[in-house]
């Protein structure tokens, strides 16, 4: 209390001006501290803030997980909106499974979010796929100019299967908030064997192959003895087991899946049919044994790179990087993106990642986007978006607790690495008259 008086006995003896500057100095500290919850920095541009609570247009924070962003470049002055998918997880650990659906927000700058609703619905039919208490993750939207549709793919779990299904499902829709419609689920690539192994290995598996299979766990974590080449053949004829998924369109328009299959151990790249809806029976196996998931891929200066973690549930691990040549492969890995402190990077700041997301009118940039799980609440889950800075070609991952879009300028200045040759073929695709 006396404390308090003597406070008031000081403020009394302020001259005019004295006060004046005060009552200036409190009110720039209410204005800072407000602008802590916009999305703009100091000059202007949008802010992104890692792992902080993100708001969208309503005060609500966004319920997106596992998400990935698409492009929809717009007739001039209209500049394109973005369209954030992702899961609308629940509270508490109910929230691991699908209780709602896929969340749609659309943004023009990518830092405020207005809520679309649900594009995808989960179903009150108990008989279907993606009835309520299924598992639906990792959604992806692209959009077919051949039909005109939206086509979204996610990965699927049956209802109290557990993680034993392993499924792609897929929506469409005619306009990018949806309401999308299910179309159905599948395991990929029934009858088609990978295109990288030798017509020697073209077999499915028999009697002779017992010992073999007999080694095979299913908890979806790496163990020794791990057996590299038999699980494609063992589900040749049911199709292939698709995990953490996303998608990627290429510069001419051909579409693929990238999945974590043969029980997590081995990524596998699928293009897909011309409309976008199956598989095509072409695909390849990628860094097999290598227990890679969370995969996402982009294409920078005719490079594909691929970010990936390794296999430890909801518990953040180490990111990798693979680098190819051809959406093909080889796949060639190289190592762990992250710059950092050793214990932070180990965990990649307790993140996985989910999209990489090309900034439109801005070549070579690209953000970095991934989850920060929290499953005892996963409505509680964290977005993580960090810009992606080249060293030598290859795409570094370093921690910011604020930064904005004038991050990418750099790219003006000649350092551009890479053209974001899809967003500007859609971009002729929207304007032709
Ligand atoms: C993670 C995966 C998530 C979810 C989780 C379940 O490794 O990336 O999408 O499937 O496992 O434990």
């Amino acid at each position: 209390m006396t404390v308090y008086i003597h406070y008031i006995r000081a403020l009394c003896s302020f001259s005019h001006i004295e006060r004046l500057l005060l009552a200036g100095l409190i009110f720039c500290g209410i204005i800072l501290a407000a602008r802590a919850g916009e999305t703009v920095d100091k000059s202007g541009n949008p802010a992104f803030r890692p792992a902080a609570l993100w708001l969208d247009n309503h005060n609500v924070p966004i319920n997106a997980h596992g998400g990935g962003v698409l492009f929809m470049p717009g007739t001039m002055p209209d500049q394109g909106t973005y369209y954030w998918f992702g899961e609308h997880k629940v509270a508490g650990d109910l929230g691991n499974t699908a209780q709602v659906g896929i969340h749609v927000y659309s943004s023009s700058d990518l830092a405020s979010w207005k809520d679309q609703g649900i594009a995808l619905k989960v179903a009150d039919r108990p008989d279907m796929d993606i009835c309520r208490g299924s598992i639906i993750e990792r959604p992806k939207v692209v959009y077919n100019s051949r039909t005109k549709k939206f086509v979204m793919w996610f990965h699927l779990e049956l209802v109290g299967k557990g993680y034993a299904s392993a499924r792609c499902g897929v929506a469409v829709a005619s306009s990018a908030t949806g309401p999308y419609r299910y179309i159905g689920s599948f395991r990929p690539d029934v009858g088609a064997w990978p295109m990288n192994t030798s017509l020697a290995t073209h077999h499915p598996v028999g009697p002779e192959d017992r010992p073999e299979l007999d080694k095979i766990k299913t908890d979806g974590g790496p163990y020794p003895g791990y057996p590299t080449n038999i699980i494609y053949r063992r589900d040749f004829a049911v199709g292939q087991m698709a995990r953490d998924m996303t998608l990627f369109v290429d510069d001419d328009e051909t579409a693929y899946v990238i999945y974590a299959s043969e029980e997590n151990g081995t990524l596998h790249i699928s293009q897909l049919t011309p409309d976008y809806l199956k598989t095509a029976g072409r695909y390849v196996r990628v860094l097999p044994g290598g227990f890679n998931e969370a995969p996402a891929l982009f294409k920078s200066a005719g490079k594909y790179f691929l970010f990936s973690s390794h296999c430890t549930g909801w518990s953040p691990n180490a990111g990798r990087l693979s680098v190819a040549d051809s959406i093909w492969g080889p796949w060639r890995e190289v190592g762990n993106p992250w710059h950092g402190p050793q214990d932070k990077i180990s965990v990649s700041y307790g993140t996985q990642s989910t999209f990489v997301l090309p900034v439109a009118d801005h070549p070579g940039a690209f953000i970095y986007m991934a989850d920060l799980w929290r499953p005892q609440n996963a409505i509680d889950g964290r977005y993580v978006w960090l810009p992606i800075r080249w060293q030598d070609g290859l795409p570094e991952l370093a921690w910011r607790d604020q930064w904005g879009l004038s991050e990418f300028d750099y790219t003006a200045t000649g350092k551009a690495t890479g053209k974001v040759t899809q967003l500007e073929k859609l971009a002729q695709i929207q304007n032709k008259p």
